[in-house]
């Protein structure tokens, strides 16, 4: 191809598609438009305002009162990854809860951040029961608890509080991957003692994918502010960027640390705005009727659902693909129809589905339309 070819090729104009799967889910179109905004610069006074009030509104999103609280340039997996770099130090006993492929990426993570990481470990669809963290950690002490909380390769959702509240008795930190979760279903990060969490931009919270919004608590900056050497990274050291996002939030004096995204925090800002315009609590609630309107679709359909139903989640739906279906032509067949749902993960591919209803698309006529979409390709 020449230079003039490339340079002549084809204009971006992306198909329409409601996106049913694990995420990114459909934006807002306000949401899309706050993104195309003029572009200012990351330290001009009018970012510095917009960086301000996007932090106070992810506080209230994940229900804290931290200070250190933004979303990380990056998509969710560089928040959590800030999280593990930042709380472990080389040689630091970490605990990792594993349910599913989610939570073997947070081992790893820990792994390579140099901890030496004890998996608590339960077969996909089912959670680790409170008691074997407690034992675990009355056989050992750890720094650091990690666990998921809407393990989204599973279905399934790992309860937090008890297990926050026994590491805390036994002195460990609590990180908490709530990438599914955040903006779907109740995430308390104060009320919870969690001392630190990560979440996505794309999911529930119904922005465009790229940021990880992450947030930490005294515990866990304590630990930080104790460590006997630096984070092994630069990019995503805590102390250096909140030079940048305001370390008290009074200081005015922003430094560089790195251009800020600032149009996807424009779009990041709408999308907090337009969760919290509709109460948390409300949006919470239309994801569970979103997912029983689901279960009585499928159920017509005589589909079922992989995961145990006392732990499933509302927002990430496996369903199990019946026998002699194939998994890739109902798919194929659904994004005809301008459906994208999910195939399994692991152990589960080509054995479920993943549907996601996450944000915008926790809507019965959406659901109505996925069901309609897949009588007509099951038939
Ligand atoms: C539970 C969970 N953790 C982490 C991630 C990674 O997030 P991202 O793709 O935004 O980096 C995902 C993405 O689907 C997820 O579902």
């Amino acid at each position: 191809m020449s230079d003039k070819d490339t340079r002549s090729g084809v204009r971006i104009e992306p198909p329409e598609r409601l996106l049913m799967g694990p995420g990114p889910s459909n934006p807002d179109p306000a949401v899309l438009r706050a993104m195309s905004q003029n572009m200012v610069g990351h330290l001009d006074p009018y970012f510095l305002e917009v960086m301000d009030r996007t932090m106070e509104m992810l506080r209230a999103v994940f229900r804290t009162t931290n200070h250190h609280t933004i979303p990380m340039s990056g998509t969710g997996t560089s928040g959590l990854e800030m999280i593990m770099l930042n709380l472990i130090e080389p040689g630091d006993d970490v605990v990792v809860a594993v349910i599913g492929y989610f939570g073997q990426r947070l081992a790893e993570m820990a792994t390579r951040a140099g901890a030496r990481v004890r998996v608590l470990e339960a077969p996909f669809g089912e959670i680790v029961e409170p008691e074997r963290f407690a034992e675990e950690l009355r056989n050992r002490p750890a720094k650091l608890v990690a666990l998921v909380h809407a393990e989204t390769s599973t279905g399934a959702e790992q309860p937090i509080t008890e297990v926050a509240a026994l590491a805390r008795d036994h002195g460990a930190l609590v990180a908490v991957d709530c990438v599914t979760s955040l903006g779907g279903m109740p995430v308390e990060v104060d009320a919870w003692g969690v001392d630190a969490a990560g979440s996505c931009s794309q999911k529930c919270l119904g922005a465009p994918p790229g940021l990880g919004p992450v947030t930490f608590g005294p515990r866990a900056i304590e630990a930080v502010g104790k460590r006997r050497s630096k984070p092994s990274t630069w990019y995503m050291d805590l102390g250096l960027l909140f030079k940048y996002w305001g370390e008290t939030g009074a200081d005015k004096q922003r430094a560089f640390h790195h251009t800020a995204p600032v149009s996807s925090i424009f779009a990041f800002h709408e999308a907090l705005r337009l969760v919290l315009a509709e109460g948390l609590e409300s949006r919470w609630q239309r994801h569970r009727d979103a997912h029983k309107a689901l279960v009585d679709g499928l159920q017509k359909l005589g589909l079922t659902l992989f995961t145990p139903e006392h732990h499933r989640l509302p927002m990430l739906n496996v369903i199990n693909i019946p026998d002699g279906v194939d998994d890739a032509r109902v798919r194929g067949a659904l994004l005809e129809r301008g459906i994208e749902i999910a195939g399994g993960f692991g152990p589960l591919q080509g054995k479920t589905w993943r549907v996601g209803l996450m944000g915008m698309n926790a809507d019965p006529a959406k659901i109505q339309r996925l069901i309609g979409a897949l009588r007509e390709v099951l038939a």
